[in-house]
């Protein structure tokens, strides 16, 4: 069923990235429509909220544009969440002392599903108690609150109070939900390609961002577990989700080794080079003529397969990127490397590496091969969770 979310806008200056929010939600999957303040129309126009989610934005001028129905009851009834993005200072007070004075504010109190709150706003507004005890008393009520970031605010300084990066709100969206589905669950994660040193400025290295393994990251906190992220990139994530960076496939084995014993479910969507240069040069490498030059490499450890190999309680995914026989390939490598699953996904001609959207097949050993089909990382992230607790169960 294709999940409708209401996008309620208030008036901060985070509203200029809403346009782009909305349209990764609807390659997600979802439907959008759209409720904006006043104070918000100063910052985006209803035209681009309304071109983006495909649908007429509900305004205060708009509210009885049709008279046959009241037009924030009509939202309220289609939404099955409701996001308040960015949400000021003054609309989460009036939301926690129930006023209903305009569009957004109306529609959400005649709204009985899932509530979610992504404040924005100056970090002096933002740790005043009067805010705090707002928020707090809007979570004892049932809202689920993405708390903003610490980052550079439109002030000119760096402080709390700025809009989490886009991804990590729709992780929030993707996964919210009353009970989290990891909740009490140690979650391990590898993320981006490792970099094998030539010399100080060059590099062995792929084309994998980190994308796919930071959205499982992220969708696992959201979902209550307690994550921890081996990376080699620089991807935005949820608060509490613990990141160790790392270059070299060597180093990304040690991190992976320090954190296997405490993890539930362990997830490689780390690249890892299969192979290191077997010297690494401390100064750069200079031309040496027109002979070519031949590098000499040796193996890289395989992380999951020894994971595999030593596994006790944990559930242990790989991931396989292939470019031909996807498939094939994959179940070979399932078998090979004892995992409990294998997520294949097509790589390179723009798909997998780098892309916004995936599209995978997820295969176990005992049950047929389960694709989910093209859509956000966030969204696949999801996927693959939830059918790892269907496993699991
Ligand atoms: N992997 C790993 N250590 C390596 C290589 C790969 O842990 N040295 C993990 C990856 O994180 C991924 C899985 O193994 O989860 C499969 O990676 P892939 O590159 O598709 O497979 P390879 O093992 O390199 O096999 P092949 O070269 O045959 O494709």
């Amino acid at each position: 069923m294709t999940q409708h979310i209401g996008v309620m806008v208030t008036g901060g200056i985070a509203a200029y990235k809403v346009p782009l929010l909305i349209r990764s939600l609807i390659r997600g999957g979802a439907e959008v429509r759209v409720a904006m303040t006043q104070a918000a129309e100063a910052f985006v126009t209803a035209a681009t909220l309304a071109t983006v989610s495909k649908h007429s934005v509900l305004t205060d001028a708009r509210e009885f544009a049709e008279p046959a129905h009241v037009a924030h009851v009509a939202l309220a009834h289609w939404m099955d969440q409701a996001v308040v993005v960015p949400a000021t200072a003054n609309t989460i007070a009036k939301l926690a002392a129930g006023l209903a004075d305009n569009v957004v504010t109306t529609t959400l109190l005649a709204f009985g599903g899932q509530k979610l709150l992504v404040p924005a706003m100056n970090d002096q507004m933002w740790v005043n108690p009067q805010t705090q005890a707002n928020v707090a008393h809007l979570r004892d009520m049932g809202w689920q609150v993405l708390p903003p970031a610490t980052g550079f605010l439109a002030e000119g300084y760096a402080a709390v109070g700025r809009m989490p990066d886009l991804p990590v709100i729709e992780a929030f969206i993707a996964t919210a939900q009353p009970e989290p589905f990891l909740a009490g669950q140690t979650v391990l994660i590898t993320a981006g390609g490792t970099r094998e040193r030539l010399d100080p400025v060059r590099y062995i290295g792929n084309d994998s961002s980190g994308k796919m393994g930071t959205a499982l990251a992220n969708v696992a906190a959201a979902a209550g577990a307690q994550v921890t992220l081996v990376t080699t990139g620089d991807q935005p994530v949820l608060p509490g989700v613990t990141v160790i960076s790392v270059t070299t496939a060597q180093a990304m084995q040690t991190a992976v080794q320090a954190a296997f014993a405490a993890a539930d479910v362990v997830i490689m969507a780390a690249a890892v080079a299969d192979y290191r240069p077997k010297y690494t040069a401390t100064q750069k490498l200079k031309k040496t003529g027109d002979a070519g030059l031949t590098l000499e490499l040796v193996q890289n450890p395989d992380i999951l397969a020894g994971l595999g190999a030593t596994k006790t309680h944990q559930f242990v995914v790989g991931f396989a990127a292939e470019t031909n026989d996807v498939l094939a390939n994959a179940t070979a490598k399932l078998a090979r490397k004892h995992v409990d699953m294998l997520v294949a996904n097509r790589v390179g001609d723009g798909h997998g590496f780098n892309a916004a959207t995936n599209q995978v097949t997820l295969l176990t050993p005992d049950q047929a091969p389960v694709s989910v089909p093209e859509a956000s990382k966030v969204n696949v992230a999801a996927a693959i969770l939830r059918h790892i607790q269907q496993v699991r169960a």
